[in-house]
């Protein structure tokens, strides 16, 4: 059958074909031993603005956005006919000894809204590519520099920077790591700095100073000239939403810069809209890293594109170091890829004309609609920033212990929204919200009403099977 017919049939039952060939073929993303390759997921077929529709014709508001990546929504006719014109004009062009006119204008775009001197861009494919691409860029930096043995790297507890080798080494999320492999005589991992999850009897300022002595400390044991960069998300992301405590950020910047440690902003995540700016790190937290990852908004998913924005300063450097034939061989078939620059063009557009004022003057709502579900027993915490926030949910407040609790409590949420029209992000006990940056207030209030009832139903199924009393 031709894809044109796929792509407009789907709804005659091919659907559900579908979801059978997936169960024989196809190997998705994080899938448990016992299920490899013979899982069915929910089947989504059509995408509008905020909504999806999935395989029984249901609509449903797209909580996540996708991944954290539809920020302008689905359906944007400006960005689809860029992608034609685009491909029909150039598809593709190899970046080993050419290049294309949209990467050269994007970067020139991305480097006017970068903190600091962060003015030249690298594309990856995506957001691990792009942490990849910022490490290996470290190593290379420092071996150029003439100091082979600074390469060590900082990361934290509840980060996620990816599915590569290096990238997914830095993860701190629980589960992550259990089963995978990983870098770990490189990387070294600090405590969270997920202030709800602080020991009992400390005030945030004072876990916030507890952060910074143990990145101090850290630093001290190991040397400084053994340490290469410390990567970190501004919000963690997928560790919860997790907002930076105090200045603690600010902080570690400064011993960063102290120590000559490169400071490496995971923006994947918050850039793109997410917290109604462009990049975070400046804008929202007064930052000016070394290096800044992107990926996910910049195209708003409608093209797997990614990149790392590299201080001109650290560029001057190796310009100008003993080396000059030192070659940073690294470079991707799909780097500076035509059509991904352009969509990302024609998204940029889109964000500085409406969405990002949009989403700064919907946060505050969004944010506060949100937060009545601390209501709910079951409902440890809601926190986040811009567009973007968790539901914890707690077996216990006082205890705040998620473990008695069926681990699963948000796939629980998740089904019960599925059923009243609300896609949700499980992650264990928590729900991550992160919707369209185009939704409006009664939009909000119906997200916000559907996340309350499945929570509610969740609240009288853990009651009924006995697992919690609440
Ligand atoms: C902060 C952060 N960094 C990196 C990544 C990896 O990006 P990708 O899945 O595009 O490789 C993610 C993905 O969720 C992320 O949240």
């Amino acid at each position: 059958m031709a894809v044109a017919e796929w792509i407009a049939g789907t709804q005659n039952g091919q659907g559900a074909h579908a979801v059978e060939l997936a169960k024989r073929h196809l190997v998705q993303p994080w899938p448990e031993a016992g299920e490899i390759g013979s899982e069915s997921r929910a089947l989504i077929e059509g995408g509008e603005g905020i909504y999806i529709t999935d395989g029984e014709g249901k609509r449903l508001i797209d909580g996540p956005a996708g991944m954290w990546c539809v920020n302008v929504g689905h359906r944007r006719e400006e960005l689809a006919r860029v992608m034609y014109d685009q491909a029909m004009q150039l598809s593709y062009n190899t970046p080993w000894y050419t290049m294309n006119a949209p990467s050269a204008v994007l970067a020139e775009r991305i480097a006017s809204h970068a903190p600091g001197d962060l003015g030249h861009v690298f594309y990856t494919t995506g957001g691990s590519t792009a942490v990849e691409s910022a490490l290996r860029f470290m190593q290379f930096y420092n071996n150029v520099r003439g100091r082979p043995e600074k390469k060590l790297i900082l990361s934290r507890g509840g980060a996620y920077h990816g599915s590569t080798y290096l990238s997914a080494s830095l993860n701190g999320r629980p589960r992550d790591r259990d089963w995978m492999d990983g870098a770990d005589d490189l990387v070294i991992k600090l405590t969270s700095p997920n202030a709800f999850r602080r020991p009992s009897g400390m005030t945030v300022a004072t876990f916030a100073d507890s952060l910074v002595a143990e990145f101090e400390e850290t630093v001290q044991r190991l040397g400084a000239e053994r340490v290469g960069a410390f990567i970190g998300e501004p919000v963690q992301a997928s560790g919860g939403v997790v907002l930076p405590p105090g200045d603690y950020l600010q902080r570690i910047r400064k011993i960063c810069r102290d120590n000559d440690i490169l400071f490496i902003a995971d923006e994947v995540v918050t850039a793109f809209g997410r917290l109604g700016h462009v990049f975070a790190s400046g804008d929202v937290f007064g930052l000016d890293p070394d290096m800044i990852t992107f990926a996910k908004g910049v195209t708003s998913g409608y093209f797997p594109l990614g990149g790392m924005i590299v201080s001109d300063r650290l560029l001057a450097e190796l310009r100008r170091s003993n080396h000059p034939t030192a070659m940073y061989a690294h470079g991707l078939t799909y780097t500076s890829h035509p059509v991904g620059c352009a969509v990302a063009l024609a998204n940029l557009d889109l964000l500085e004309n409406g969405v990002l004022e949009h989403t700064r003057a919907m946060a505050p709502y969004f944010q506060a609609r949100l937060k009545t579900l601390e209501e709910l027993p079951l409902v440890g915490e809601v926190r986040g920033i811009g567009l973007m926030a968790c539901v914890e949910c707690v077996a216990d407040r006082e205890s705040k212990n998620p473990l008695q609790l069926d681990k699963n409590v948000g796939e629980r949420i998740d089904a019960h929204c599925h059923e009243l029209g609300l896609l949700v992000r499980p992650l264990i006990n928590m729900c991550v919200m992160s919707p369209p940056l185009v939704i409006t207030m009664e939009q909000i209030d119906d997200m916000v009403r559907i996340l309350r009832e499945g929570i509610s139903r969740t609240m009288d199924d853990l009651r009924r099977e006995g697992v919690w009393r609440g």
